[in-house]
């Protein structure tokens, strides 16, 4: 049996919502047929057609809790809320699992894990070849985007876990809604995610089921996913890195647009002027915590757009504008505090699923960070007794929470604008403790792009890697981009010409919250007073604020962040600012090195950016 991508063409009239779960009347032809194919191969016990309600979504929670996958949270605490704890084996994305099967090696490039396509459809027939058996097979229609836009895409992913239906609910514009919007001729990107887990008659489930052979495969020629073994966050709610980045960012190079790994803030300056800035960081860098930012600084005001994926593309004025494609958020939970993140704690109050947090005995999560002290006792992630002494975290550093972005009370009502919003900055980031300044502006869209190719953090807890080493993350999109990254970078710079040609292109901008001092302490108080620096950055963008040039960029002078209330020395400050010349060609021969995987696909404008700040760095 071959399996191909399935033709694009369906009835002609709406489909139309029917007994729950049951095939909607008028369901497209071309999704029908995929179904009967896949269900074929993976002889699922029943299948349930996902309408996206929340009486849906209630059935779904309440099987899951009668199989041991969901506790129900005490509704004192946290109302409509669920707890799930996964396999301990089945904890995080899985990179060296991921793969991207393009013809050829080169269009994956030398960052992306490639397998020859044919090779690959063959091994994933085998493994999901009789894998459902068993369990039932949830199809969910889903949109990317508002519902109808022009930005938005369209997909439906199938799947045997329940706890990844209820997830994309959230994550997701899901259901019938979505499924109305595919007519003959649409394009929609089938999914294909399985536990790998078949039940042979009579046997017991277990509450997470997975398997130890992993594959999390995508087929960027046919815009096809395939994921089996896993079912945690990215490797399996697939609408989001899978879909939304990795098959996204080819669709997005073959249409002039940019599928990227970005939040979206709204932001309005005390004139009253409203801005939009998207901003790129490698994972565990704050993401969340900046996505839902309260400034510390009077009359500002920053709004939630998206906290993780941004979907940007030139409208009919040529600017360029920006979706969240996106419906929730799946943000880390350790760190999370009324402190570091008061409007995440807020957002929290109910209807979210957590995973791998701990319990706490009153029915309640807990995760560490989110209080000073540790309660006495709780169940820690994996199900076992758990007290301060018992030298383990009690939730684990990479869990959870899924809830509806438009539950967050700093949502801005312009995030479901099927027009998208105009974008006015675009802003860089890593983690690191040296070398990087707190913010820098580029000199253009050119220099921008070099600056978005060279991010890298430091790898924290979070993620698999030893803590503190520098991971090379070109616009936070390493694990996340769907052909070869010199390409991507080539793409940016033609977007820039694009631009540049009708409109105003936003501005770029670096920044780093997490450079330290010579005695190891943060030199910047980071969390909400980096809007100190966001408006630095709309004050340039707004009424060109005074900056200092540096062989880096652009600074701002010692004046122009307000520093009133904190406790940044003029010392500080300097060395937030500091550039080691020393270091910093160390830094671009580091930078020379990992040009040069890309041989000739490296776009010229690269080398030439790197050459030209060497110059720079070389003037006394
Ligand atoms: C995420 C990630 O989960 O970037 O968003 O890893
Ligand atoms: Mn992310």
């Amino acid at each position: 049996m071959t399996l191909t991508a399935p033709n694009q063409t369906g009835s002609s009239t709406k489909p139309q919502a029917a007994e729950p779960g049951a095939k909607p009347k008028n369901a497209p032809a071309s999704v029908v047929s995929w179904v009967e194919e896949i269900a074929a191969l993976t002889t699922p016990e029943s299948i349930h057609w996902c309408d996206g309600s929340a009486e849906e979504y209630e059935a779904i929670t309440n099987l899951m809790i009668k199989a041991g996958t969901l506790i129900r949270l005490n509704p004192e605490f946290r109302p409509y809320s669920f707890l799930a704890r996964s396999d301990a084996e089945d904890v995080a994305r899985v990179e060296a699992r991921t793969f991207i099967c393009s013809a050829s090696p080169e269009d994956a490039g030398p960052t992306n894990n490639w397998r020859d396509p044919v090779e690959m459809k063959e091994t994933l027939l085998g493994l999901f070849r009789g894998s459902m058996r068993g369990r039932t097979m949830y199809v969910i229609p889903f949109s990317l985007g508002p519902l109808g836009s022009p930005m938005s895409k369209l997909g439906v992913q199938v799947t045997d876990s329940p706890y990844v239906a209820a997830s994309m609910k959230i994550m997701t514009r899901m259901g019938i809604a979505a499924l109305n919007l595919i007519g003959p001729n649409t394009q929609w990107v089938p999914a294909v995610h399985g536990v790998g887990a078949p039940l042979e008659p009579g046997q017991k489930d277990v509450p997470w089921p997975c398997n130890s052979t992993k594959y999390i495969s995508h087929f960027p020629e046919s815009r096809e996913i395939w994921s089996y073994g896993s079912s945690y966050g990215g490797n399996a709610l697939l609408a989001k890195k899978a879909f939304a980045l990795r098959i996204a960012s080819v669709m997005a190079r073959d249409e002039g647009w940019l599928a990227e790994h970005m939040l979206i803030l709204k932001v309005t300056n005390p004139k009253g002027r409203v801005f939009h800035v998207a901003a790129a960081f490698p994972s565990a860098c704050g993401k969340t915590n900046l996505a839902m930012m309260r400034p510390t600084i009077p009359g500002w005001k920053v709004e939630t757009i998206g906290d993780d994926i941004a979907w940007l593309k030139p409208g009919r004025d040529g600017r360029l504008r920006a979706i969240n494609p996106e419906a929730g958020f799946f943000g880390v939970a350790p760190g999370t505090s009324p402190k570091t993140n008061p409007i995440a704690v807020e957002t929290l109050w109910g209807n979210t699923i957590f995973t791998n947090v701990a319990l706490q005995d009153n029915g309640d999560v807990w995760w560490e960070g989110l209080t000073d002290k540790a309660p006495d006792h709780l169940i820690d992630w994996q199900g076992k007794d758990w007290t301060p002494e018992s030298g383990t975290p009690a939730a684990h550093p990479n869990s959870r929470f899924t809830v509806a972005a438009s539950q967050a009370p700093s949502i801005a009502s312009s995030w479901d604008d099927p027009n998208g919003v105009v974008l006015d900055a675009i802003i860089f980031g890593g983690r690191r403790s040296h070398n990087v300044p707190l913010v820098v502006e580029a000199r253009d869209w050119e220099h921008g792009v070099y600056m978005g190719a060279t991010i890298s953090s430091e790898r924290t807890a979070a993620a698999e890697g030893t803590v503190g080493e520098l991971r090379r993350d070109p616009f936070a999109m390493m694990p996340f981009c769907g052909y070869n990254m010199a390409d991507y970078w080539s793409h940016w710079l033609s977007m820039g010409e694009t631009l540049r040609k009708s409109a105003k292109v936003p501005r770029i901008f670096q920044v780093n919250w997490f450079r330290k001092g010579e005695d190891g302490r943060f030199l910047w108080p980071g969390f909400a007073e980096n809007s100190r620096v966001l408006a630095w950055i709309l004050d340039r963008v707004d009424a060109n604020a005074a900056a200092k040039d540096t062989p880096l960029g652009l600074v701002p002078l010692a004046e122009g962040i307000n520093r009133e209330g904190l406790k940044v020395t003029d010392e500080d400050w300097t060395e937030l600012f500091s550039v080691d010349r020393e270091a910093w060609f160390e830094e671009l021969n580091g930078t020379e090195e990992f040009f040069a995987n890309f041989g000739e696909r490296l776009p010229g404008a690269l080398s030439r950016q790197l050459g030209d700040i060497r110059n720079r760095l070389s003037q006394p």
